[in-house]
């Protein structure tokens, strides 16, 4: 067993870890090679990762795969990655159910031609009795959009007289969000060298841990998220508190 696999203290797991795949076209460049040669081999890091957190028994894992802004990358990217997306969920869905994995997608799934959108929802269809790791695939997906979403939804429901406005929340707002049904990340990780959210989950990372690592989401696995989780397990989170306060509560438990 890895020395790192040991080091993790199974009783305090993050439930929801989020994860920014970055880096597979400089991967690929570093290797004189295509950027969407990088995208292939950053699929063998997704299974890699996704194995990683079953064995663990993460409850929730969220993969920044494409975000609105990718659209406007060159064409023969988008096409790329959208051909990539088919075929591996394609191969994948037997695994993932032989391995309990329900699969979910966040994102403005309409954006999406309707090849991948058919594959996409059969795939949800297969998996949505399975009751292992929920695998929340971000797709097409930006906070930004998301938190306009929720809005023009809130509002719909305030029109046609189902919400007063006074009682609206945070938890309203949580409600009308594209993860409405999953408890927030704690903690978030982003790969390649990059310090920054590129518009992933502006409001549910609000109190989540950050990871950063300069590995390349191509060369990702399981020890490098480990690494992540014992960096995680070793931090104080006081959300607002103070350190004494913290302790104090750790004490009572
Ligand atoms: C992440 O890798 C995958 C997607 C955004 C689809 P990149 O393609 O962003 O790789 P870099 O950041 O250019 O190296
Ligand atoms: C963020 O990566 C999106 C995904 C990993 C899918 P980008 O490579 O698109 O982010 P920026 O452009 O460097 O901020
Ligand atoms: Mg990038």
């Amino acid at each position: 067993m890895s020395q790192l696999l040991e080091k993790i203290d199974k009783g305090s797991l993050p439930r929801h870890i989020a994860i920014i795949m970055d880096g597979n076209g400089r991967w690929a460049k570093e290797k004189g090679e295509d950027r969407l040669f990088g995208h292939y081999h950053g699929v063998e890091s997704v299974r890699n990762i996704v194995e990683g957190c079953a064995e663990l028994g993460i409850e929730y894992l969220t993969l920044y795969a494409f975000s609105t802004e990718n659209w406007d990358r060159p064409e023969y990217e988008v096409a790329g990655l959208m051909e990539l997306l088919v075929s591996t969920i394609r191969k994948e869905v037997e695994t993932l159910n032989k391995n309990k994995i329900r699969l979910h997608v966040i994102g403005d799934m309409s954006m999406f031609p309707d090849f991948a959108k058919n594959e996409l929802n059969e795939a949800l269809e297969i998996t949505k009795a399975n009751t292992g790791l929920n695998l929340v695939m971000a797709l097409s997906y930006s906070g930004r959009w998301e938190l306009a979403n929720a809005a023009k939804e809130i509002a719909r429901e305030v029109k046609e007289e189902n919400l007063n406005v006074e009682d609206i929340n945070q938890k309203t707002v949580q409600q009308f969000l594209c993860t409405a049904n999953f408890p927030d990340p704690e903690l978030m990780i982003r790969t390649s060298g990059e310090f920054r959210i590129s518009n992933f989950l502006l409001y549910q990372l609000a109190y989540a841990e950050l990871y950063f690592t300069n590995v390349r989401w191509p060369d990702f696995r399981k020890e490098n998220l480990y690494q992540a989780i014992v960096d995680f397990q070793g931090r104080e989170r006081r959300f607002g508190k103070t350190g004494e306060q913290i302790a104090e509560t750790n004490k009572a438990h």
